[in-house]
């Protein structure tokens, strides 16, 4: 099923919790002169218009982006995106990346939905690797990758009760294939608690795992009932901590 576009939801309050931590990762990443492999399963249209039908029409991005100016690497992205494209457009986490990973270090992108592939490829360009590709398969087997340092993001839709599950088991298998990488694994919380299993299974398999939630207040949740985002790091490099509690503090500069 393929019926999500992101393009709804960008700038809101959950994909700001992400896109801070994911700046925050790559930039923590990129402190050293290694270079790194940046992959994603889900990885959406890469760019977005606040102006465009989709976020006018259901104004998420009001309680997110538009209620805070953030700082640190998340800024230096949106700059970027918005001295390119203009003072409405928003970068999905593919731009992040793009906007944060040097020459040496390589991308790689999943997306299935043709429409979101499509743009995907021509917001990227030529250097980025794009696949019109299921991402828990195309992650797997493309893993380890060259080089090896580095960093996964999950981020999947999770339109299907069972794709809680599914995701837990990919990133277990996706760890277990790539144990060099740091892997970033975006879930909702719903008033159902779907994510509890999850969660639980993650912990009990990654012990270091850290896991940090936010709750958003009633008015700036989903059109479909979240009440709150949360994000699963494994194997979280040394230093990762510091960037979880300074994205809190981002999220509440309102
Ligand atoms: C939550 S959005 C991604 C948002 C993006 N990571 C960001 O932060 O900007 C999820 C995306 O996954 C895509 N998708 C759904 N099922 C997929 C699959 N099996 N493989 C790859 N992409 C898929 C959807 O089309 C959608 O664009």
């Amino acid at each position: 099923m393929l019926s999500y576009q992101h393009g709804y939801h960008a700038g809101g309050p959950a994909d700001l919790h992400k896109h801070i931590v994911l700046a925050g990762l790559i930039a923590l990443l990129t402190r050293k002169a290694r270079p790194v492999t940046y992959m994603e399963s889900h990885a959406g249209r890469g760019l977005y218009d606040l102006s465009g039908e989709q976020a006018t029409k259901t104004g998420e991005w009001k309680a997110g982006i538009g209620t805070t100016t953030p700082d640190g690497p998340f800024r230096q992205v949106l700059d970027t995106v918005r001295a390119a494209h203009g003072a409405d457009a928003y970068p999905g986490s593919p731009s992040v990346a793009k906007a944060l990973l040097r020459p040496t270090d390589r991308i790689v992108l999943m997306e299935l939905h043709p429409a979101e592939h499509a743009a995907l490829k021509a917001a990227m360009g030529q250097e980025i690797e794009v696949h019109k590709r299921d991402g828990r398969e195309g992650l797997l087997a493309l893993s380890p990758p060259k080089p090896r340092r580095g960093l996964a993001l999950i981020d999947p839709s999770y339109e299907r009760k069972e794709e809680y599950g599914e995701t837990a088991a990919f990133a277990l298998d996706l760890a277990r294939k790539w144990p060099e990488a740091a892997i970033l694994i975006w879930y909702p919380i719903l008033a159902a608690g779907r994510h509890g299993p999850m969660v639980e299974r993650l912990r009990a398999a990654m012990p270091g795992v850290i896991i940090d939630e936010t709750t958003f207040p009633a008015h700036k949740g989903r059109a479909t009932g979240m009440t709150g985002s949360g994000l699963a790091l494994l194997n979280a490099p040394y230093g990762a901590n510091e960037i979880f509690r300074s994205a809190t503090s981002d999220e509440k500069n309102e």
